[in-house]
């Protein structure tokens, strides 16, 4: 069915061919069965253990701490996949009493079928809200806004140089009746629009979600309320240079991106050094960027692991060391995985090592 309307439409540029296959239509990658956890397509830190949520709770704990311990808090989490890691902040939260009844937490989630999925597993939470998109979220103080692997799944545009020009790449099907690849010249609308983030002098290269600017526009408005921080977590790199890193995984394999339409997810690696940059050119201050590795462990995660182990089986405390070494090892998920911490008020001083 997705290829059928690829068909109608003859050629797409790649980042709406991704939302084809991860978005827009029923039969869509996200729009179907839930994908996450074990026994699912993959998984991601907040399935590894609860530890990683519980982690993250912490952290707000102590930003709640720096602003001096306001009367209500506001959580935002952008793209929650299946609720389990606002499941495990929330349950983390309630363990101190003043986050029992004083905690509002808001999800943003594009695809219909895991709302619902976030909505089941959340049920029995209170104060809990869907909002439809940040335009309308009204301003509120005290607000942290969370994403875990939320950028790199957003649908990515690319242009490639050619001697002096720019071009765009396509997909389309070809005379033998197969899904590929094509550049066309770029649009001189698209080139102004990537020349304002990215250095086209050094670069030959460029990959970027359209909606990346409109995204960080939207959070940096937010963030512009009292009391308020951003913090995302997710898998790419910090340089000048862009590179081609968009990638499919099927049944946990790295796959062909114009295979298994609909089956695969599709996903490309974050360009940090242009995040901050939007950010920055919306007056806002980093925070801190760092590995997951370094973030967690500065927040204690060993030392906690450590303690929870004393209650534990010895099946169950190997479990916990496999998962401790999943999420901090740099050839794991450790290194490849950063977090970046935005604030408008706060800089480097907001330091919340245990
Ligand atoms: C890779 S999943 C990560 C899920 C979850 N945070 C986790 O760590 O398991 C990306 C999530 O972002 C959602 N998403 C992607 N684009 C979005 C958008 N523009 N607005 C809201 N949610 C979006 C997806 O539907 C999905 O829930």
């Amino acid at each position: 069915m997705i290829l059928e309307k690829i068909k109608k439409k003859k050629i797409l540029p790649l980042d709406q061919y991704i939302d084809f296959c991860l978005y827009k239509f029923k039969q869509s990658y996200y729009q179907k069965k839930n994908k996450f956890g074990y026994g699912g397509d993959f998984v991601t830190s907040p399935h590894v253990s609860s530890i990683f949520s519980e982690m993250i709770a912490i952290w707000i704990v102590l930003f709640w701490n720096k602003i001096k311990k306001p009367k209500t808090l506001n959580i935002l989490e952008l793209g929650p996949g299946d609720g389990t890691m606002g499941k495990d902040i929330i349950s983390s939260l309630g363990k101190i009493n003043f986050f029992k009844s004083n905690v509002n937490y808001y999800f943003l989630e594009k695809s219909k079928s895991l709302k619902k999925i976030q909505k089941k597993n959340l049920k029995n939470e209170k104060n809990i809200y869907w909002i439809d998109n940040l335009k309308e979220f009204k301003k509120k103080d005290n607000l942290i806004i969370l994403g875990n692997e939320f950028f790199d799944a957003l649908p990515v545009k690319q242009f490639s140089k050619r001697g002096d020009s720019w071009f765009e790449k396509y997909v389309f099907f070809n005379k033998k009746k197969q899904l590929s690849f094509i550049f066309k010249k770029a649009k001189l609308d698209s080139i102004r629009k990537i020349e304002k983030i990215y250095n086209l002098k050094i670069n030959k290269f460029i990959e970027y979600p359209l909606i990346l600017e409109k995204l960080i526009n939207n959070i940096s408005d937010l963030l512009k309320n009292k009391n308020s921080i951003f913090l995302t977590i997710d898998y790419g790199e910090e340089s000048r240079i862009c590179n081609d890193t968009v990638q499919a995984i099927y049944k946990n394999k790295k796959s062909n991106i114009l295979q298994n339409v609909g089956e695969s997810d599709i996903t490309y690696q974050v360009n940090f050094f242009h995040l901050i940059k939007l950010f920055k050119k919306n007056k806002l201050h980093l925070v801190e960027f760092t590995t997951q590795s370094n973030f967690l462990q500065k927040l204690g995660i060993k030392e906690r692991a450590a303690n929870a182990k004393k209650n534990l089986k010895k099946n169950q405390q190997l479990l916990l060391d496999g998962a401790l070494k999943r999420l901090l090892h740099p050839l794991e998920m450790g290194s490849l995985f950063k977090v970046l911490i935005i604030s408008n008020q706060y800089n480097t001083d907001f330091k919340y090592d245990i």
